[in-house]
């Protein structure tokens, strides 16, 4: 069974979509400015069996509107940017999309999570020309966006490695040294931002 059931094509094209218009983004900021917005994009649409479980978990029927209605992520772009300043920059930008409402913000850079994990995320509505699951014309369809800088994506993935593994021995020191590391890099990040800011103050 297929939760998703017809819409399934319906989320692969969003996905493509925002992929090519973020690179395309991308591109015209680079040869406008000379440097990029961001340093690299990814994109999913949530599997089959993640979404049914996802639903499960949170005691949800298991069916096509808990999958696209209730659960506003089964299609997520994560947005990684060389610096801080990048990511309001591409919020800025997403809000000014003709096609797209932001529904959620929540800014895990301002109020890191008690673990450390810092991103920007996003639940934005997306218009579509083809009806969505509740018969809206034009379609309404949920994406969540995350953005973060190189250092929040590096710690993230590890943080994320290190959730998958129990059988780690003193999980309370590693999550201390993991809390520590991550806010060394966000005040690396602050720095580099400095940094760049003291450059382009020199030209
Ligand atoms: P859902 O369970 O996804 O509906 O979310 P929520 O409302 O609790 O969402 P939240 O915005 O906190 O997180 C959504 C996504 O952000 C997750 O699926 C992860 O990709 C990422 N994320 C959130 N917290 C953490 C964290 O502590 N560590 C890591 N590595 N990723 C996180
Ligand atoms: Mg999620």
């Amino acid at each position: 069974m297929n939760i998703y059931g017809p819409y399934q094509v319906t989320l692969d094209k969003i996905l493509e979509e925002l992929l090519d218009r973020f690179k395309n983004l991308n591109s015209s900021y680079q040869q406008e400015h000379h440097q990029s917005l961001f340093e690299h994009l990814i994109g999913r649409v949530k599997s089959n069996e993640s979404m049914i479980e996802k639903c499960q978990r949170k005691n949800l029927p298991v069916n096509t509107h808990s999958a696209l209605k209730v659960n506003k992520d089964s299609v997520g772009l994560r947005i990684v940017c060389n610096f801080i300043d990048d990511i309001y920059l591409c919020i800025d930008m997403i809000e000014q999309m003709p096609d797209i409402t932001i529904v959620k913000k929540k800014d895990y850079i301002t109020n890191a999570k008690p673990n450390g994990y810092r991103s920007y995320h996003l639940i934005i509505e997306m218009e579509l020309p083809e009806a969505d699951c509740e018969g809206n014309l034009p379609g309404k369809y949920y994406v969540e966006i995350q953005l973060r800088t190189i250092a929040m994506d590096t710690w993230a993935s590890l943080e994320h490695e290190m959730k998958y593994k129990h059988n780690i021995k003193n999980p309370e020191l590693i999550g201390k040294e993991l809390k520590r590391v991550a806010d060394e890099l966000a005040s690396c990040d602050v720095s580099m931002q400095t940094i760049r800011q003291l450059i382009r103050e020199e030209n």
